[in-house]
């Protein structure tokens, strides 16, 4: 059989542009100021973010992987899936496991990766077709806390969101998307969650602050991303990188510190902004979690909490929950 791909995009071209400038209008005005880590990944922040997975610092990647390898069988039984729709691009490692695991499960149909970049998505899409002969490939390109609801709704799906992205949003925002995640399934359909556990501060640091400085070029590349994108005059050498955890809120924050007085224009959005020394701007939260409050969290937005599985250590969880 041929394989069958097809690319929705949900983007207009503007689309990301205008939410680029939005959120970089709002974060340089705010008081502390902040960036969301969403513009993080351009080409060279995708590739910065694939070295974090493999320092050895850097747990949840390896975590999450080897309860897939354990578990992937019991998660496609669980689910009864026949078509798997993936938020955010995971690395397709992860993605072959669930595939291998629902075409061993006998209901493989259909595969769904939803992106905001449609490079990589029609990338992945093309190199999964090839994989997986009579594999239905329904590519979308689309911004996952803003078109849920645009998802195709056909088959029953399993909603995959790995990697413990569902970190990088605030509780408030965590709320409003699993609740959204939850308005766009119907009965037998499920979500499978990947969350980072809270766990000694220092591996909590350790794994956003590597020895090899890796995540500190990572947290610099949002400040090249601006300047490229918005005509902005950041010097990112001038910014130190800071990891710490809010033992409080149980959250990594990732923050870029300014080490002397700075005035920053940024051309595109006619604005100029002023650092002083030591000022912090932050730029990433990484949420921790423990599985019974989050559970509780997915209840609320309305789910089952079907099965959770951790790694051996205790490190990172799975959650599958229906509906
Ligand atoms: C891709 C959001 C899961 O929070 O651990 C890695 C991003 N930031 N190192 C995370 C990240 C710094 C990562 N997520």
């Amino acid at each position: 059989t041929q394989p069958t791909v097809h690319v929705i995009n949900h983007l207009d071209p503007g689309y990301l542009r205008q939410a680029l400038e939005h959120d970089v209008r709002t974060g340089l005005t705010a008081t502390p100021k902040w960036l969301p880590p969403k513009w993080f990944y351009d080409e060279v922040g995708s590739e910065l973010f694939s070295r974090i997975t493999r320092l050895p610092e850097y747990y949840p990647t390896r975590r999450e992987l080897t309860i897939l390898r354990a578990r992937a069988a019991e998660i496609a039984a669980a689910s009864g899936a026949d078509t798997l729709v993936e938020l955010g691009s995971g690395t397709s490692e992860k993605t072959v496991l669930l595939l291998d695991a629902l075409t061993g499960a006998g209901t493989l149909r259909a595969y769904t990766p939803v992106d905001v970049d449609a490079v990589t998505l029609e990338a992945a899409a093309r190199r999964l077709a090839g994989r997986y002969p009579g594999l239905e490939v329904l590519a979308v390109c689309a911004d996952f806390e803003r078109h849920l609801r645009l998802l195709p709704r056909s088959g029953r799906r399993m909603v995959a969101f790995l990697g413990g992205t569902i970190g990088n949003l605030d509780p408030a925002a965590r709320q409003v998307f699993l609740k959204e995640v939850r308005a766009t399934l119907r009965p037998g359909d499920t979500f499978l969650l990947g969350a980072d556990l809270v766990k000694d501060t220092g591996r909590l640091v350790a794994a956003y602050d590597d020895a090899a400085g890796v995540t500190a070029a990572f947290n610099r590349n949002v400040l090249r991303v601006v300047n490229r994108e918005l005509r902005a005059g950041f010097e990112p050498e001038a910014f130190e990188h800071v990891a710490l955890y809010d033992q409080r809120n149980e959250w990594i924050e990732m923050r870029l510190r300014a080490t002397r007085d700075m005035r920053v224009p940024v051309g595109a959005l006619g604005l100029v902004v002023d650092f002083a020394a030591g000022e912090e701007m932050r730029t990433e939260i990484s949420a921790k979690f423990r599985l019974e409050p989050l559970g509780a969290e997915l209840a609320g937005a309305g789910f089952t909490v079907l099965r959770t599985w951790t790694d051996p250590d205790g490190d990172f969880g799975l959650l599958l929950a229906g509906v």
